[in-house]
């Protein structure tokens, strides 16, 4: 099934797809095809080549810039990476992911406090606020909801995305690569295009809501059961994708147990007080 053609599945098919069998909500409330289009997400990582069409950058980034921004602070930015030699330097930092060579745009989403710091400046202003840590996180939040807005546009136009939070192996080389000012670090990036033939387009099963929506108050009392199902549920998706059967709860031990997984991101912190982000 084309989940790109969103519209063409039924909420019970959409809800099935994100939820695997038997993890679907028990009821089903209101449905549109926006809705129908943001159940359809499935990250790609193989592309053509093709170049998307005029002005979809510019759309995608009119989506971006509809985000809600702590304040009106607008505290993130955006690099659109088009030359090859910047897209395999960045494919080297990620590991080695060759959809950000394949992928016509990457785009890198930054948390930018520079802007409103040379504001400053200009007016003989010091703001007192840029080197705390909660004027970091605004803006990696201000760079992820706008990334988001721009995910669900592209989404919505038959283009596919995968976000490249890889990028943060290391941040350094990605500021001198796209020359980007102290205050403003790319938090991840994005690569986007029409998806190779070859790739697999399912949708990817998410945990039951019992596990991660609460009423009132938290509570674990599911958890355990929501887990074990999922875990199945998880086993069954990564067999039909020729991946070994692996569970979720392999995968979060897998990617969460040892710090080497974190592939030096582990020093982040030390990084950022050399990118003009003190983190008070
Ligand atoms: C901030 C962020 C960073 C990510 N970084 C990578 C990455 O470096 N490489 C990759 O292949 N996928 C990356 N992903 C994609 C996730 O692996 C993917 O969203 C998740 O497995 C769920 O699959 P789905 O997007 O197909 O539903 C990232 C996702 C997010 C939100």
């Amino acid at each position: 099934m084309d989940v790109n053609a969103s519209s063409t599945v039924s909420q019970a098919q959409a809800l099935n797809l994100r939820y695997g069998d038997g993890g679907e909500p028990a009821v089903q409330g209101p449905w549109n095809d926006v809705i129908a289009t943001l159940l359809s997400h499935r990250s790609v990582r193989g592309f053509l080549p093709d170049a998307l069409p005029a002005g979809t950058v510019e759309t995608l980034v009119a989506a971006a810039q509809s985000a809600s921004t702590s304040s009106n602070l607008q505290t993130w930015s955006v690099v659109a990476v088009t030359d090859p030699a910047k897209k395999a330097a960045m494919a080297k930092i990620a590991n080695n992911q060759k959809h950000i060579e394949q992928c016509p745009v990457f785009l890198v989403w930054l948390a930018d406090v520079s802007r409103n710091e040379r504001l400053g400046a200009a007016e003989g202003v010091t703001l007192e606020t840029i080197p705390h840590f909660e004027t970091y996180l605004v803006a990696a939040i201000d760079a992820a909801l706008a990334a988001q807005n721009a995910t669900v546009a592209a989404e919505s136009l038959g283009l596919n995305m995968v976000y490249i939070g890889a990028l943060r192996n290391d941040p350094a080389e990605v500021g001198r690569l796209l020359n980007l000012p102290p205050g403003a670090m790319g938090v991840f990036g994005m690569c986007v295009g029409y998806p190779l033939p070859t790739v697999t387009n399912e949708v990817k099963p998410r945990l039951p809501q019992s596990a991660i929506l609460y009423h009132n108050e938290y509570s674990t009392a599911t958890e355990a059961a929501d887990r074990a199902a999922y875990d199945k549920r998880m086993a069954t998706f990564s067999q039909r994708h020729e991946m070994t059967q692996d569970t979720w709860t392999k995968r979060v031990i897998g990617r969460m147990q040892k710090i080497a997984a974190m592939s030096g991101r582990d020093k982040l912190v030390s990084i950022l007080h050399g990118m003009g982000f003190p983190l008070r």
